[in-house]
């Protein structure tokens, strides 16, 4: 099968929330402008979904919805096949979204006013997961070595001896700086969650989104205790562009967590699945795997792409290397702009849409956040604009 990465999707009018915030910040983008903002992709649909949907759409009765059998087989097939991963259908809650699971998870596993770490700079609803429902951010900021974004464990191991501190709120792949974190880290923040007894609420909603050679290790994997206290969040919607559908799978291997966990999901009411969601999901997971090759692939290459251009035409601008998501972390500090020139100067001039690195928190100051999942060549114009725009 070969699939469309080339055609730019416009997406204006349709809703789409990242088109929508690009015409806010500059109403004179001409069309066939694409934001490279919010993690979602500008790319059509994997066609086996778009055709599964439009089948199972002909006479579909969209009433109050739970998982079948070939549901729960798509899910924990998928998880077994491309991560090795054994997971009973028991240990799977179902949840409308990740950011809805994590503030559950936050709520069912922590105190009001208990300490969250998170792990600095950080996707962005973290912060309103934990403040939103009365907890404390305890900030656990990484540190680059060697030009690799890693964790400070001192500082994790000292903030997480604070007795008022209860769980850590953690992003494997992480957002926005595109690591992805090896098993000897993952067992260092095993080891001191272990000894501080916090529970895990281990985000992996990019785990599938792993550049050629990189491997995950799934949280719970790791040994018996780190299954005990994790609460995995999963979702194909980054991987398969299903945002809009709202169908998440959430695995608690140890049952007293989960049970806490899905009694507080219950108080918010929800209790039906997105009946389009979760067709989406097992079509997904059963069909589509070969266009996600394809999606890294292209991500891989725009990686590269964004990569050798910057260090030609604007080489203080500081590339990470990219181990997973599509999302791409840069440094723009050596520029020596404001936070509001480097936004007019791309927003107005360039017409690029990042995502500003101060939305993860202070310590993305300077920082840019790009969204490589759009075809090559518009990704290539916006480097060209962004050069031009920056006089290079
Ligand atoms: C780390 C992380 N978690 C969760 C989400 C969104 O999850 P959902 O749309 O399932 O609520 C995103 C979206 O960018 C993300 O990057």
């Amino acid at each position: 099968m070969t699939y469309d990465f080339e055609t730019v999707v416009d997406r204006t009018g349709t809703g789409a929330s990242k088109w929508q915030h690009m015409l806010t910040a500059n109403p004179d983008v001409p069309a066939g402008i694409s934001p490279f903002s919010v993690a979602d992709i500008d790319l059509k649909l994997a066609p086996e979904i778009l055709d599964g949907l439009r089948d199972h759409l002909g006479d579909v009765v969209l009433g109050y919805t739970v998982a079948t059998d070939d549901y729960w087989d798509a899910v924990t097939g998928w998880f077994r096949q491309r991560h090795g991963w054994a997971v009973d259908r028991e240990q799977i809650v179902l949840a409308p979204g990740v950011v809805p699971a994590f503030n559950t998870a936050v709520r069912a596993v922590t105190a009001p006013g208990d300490g969250v770490i998170v792990q600095t700079p950080a996707y962005y609803p973290f912060f309103g997961a934990i403040e939103g429902n009365d907890r404390v951010v305890v900030r656990n900021q990484l540190v680059l070595q060697d030009g690799r974004w890693r964790f400070d464990l001192d500082d994790l191991a000292a903030k997480a001896a604070d007795p008022r501190t209860t769980a850590l709120l953690f992003c494997s792949p992480h957002n926005p700086t595109g690591r992805v974190w090896e098993r000897e880290e993952l067992e260092a923040v095993w080891r001191i969650a272990r000894d501080n007894d916090l529970t895990v609420i281990s985000d992996e909603i990019h785990f599938d989104l792993l550049m050629p050679g990189i491997q995950h290790t799934v949280f719970s994997t790791l040994n018996e205790d780190a299954a005990a206290r994790t609460i995995v969040c999963t979702a194909p919607s980054k991987t398969f562009n299903l945002a809009g559908m709202a169908t998440s799978n959430i695995v608690i291997p140890n049952p007293e967590l989960r049970e806490k966990y899905a009694a507080e999901q219950g108080r918010t009411g929800f209790f039906t699945l997105n009946a389009l969601g979760f067709q989406a999901c097992r079509l997904a997971y059963t069909k589509a795997e070969g266009w996600l090759d394809g999606l890294i692939d292209l991500v891989h290459g725009n990686h590269e792409l964004v990569r050798s251009f910057l260090a030609e035409r604007m080489p203080e601008v500081i590339v990470y290397d990219l181990e997973g998501t599509y999302l791409q972390w840069m440094d723009f500090r050596a520029l020596d702009c404001t936070h509001e020139e480097l936004k007019r100067i791309h927003e107005q001039e360039a017409l690029v849409f990042f995502d500003e690195g101060a939305m993860f928190g202070p310590e993305g100051e300077g920082f840019e956040r790009m969204n490589l999942a759009a075809p090559r060549h518009a990704i290539a114009a916006a480097l060209e604009r962004l050069a031009q725009a920056h006089g290079r």
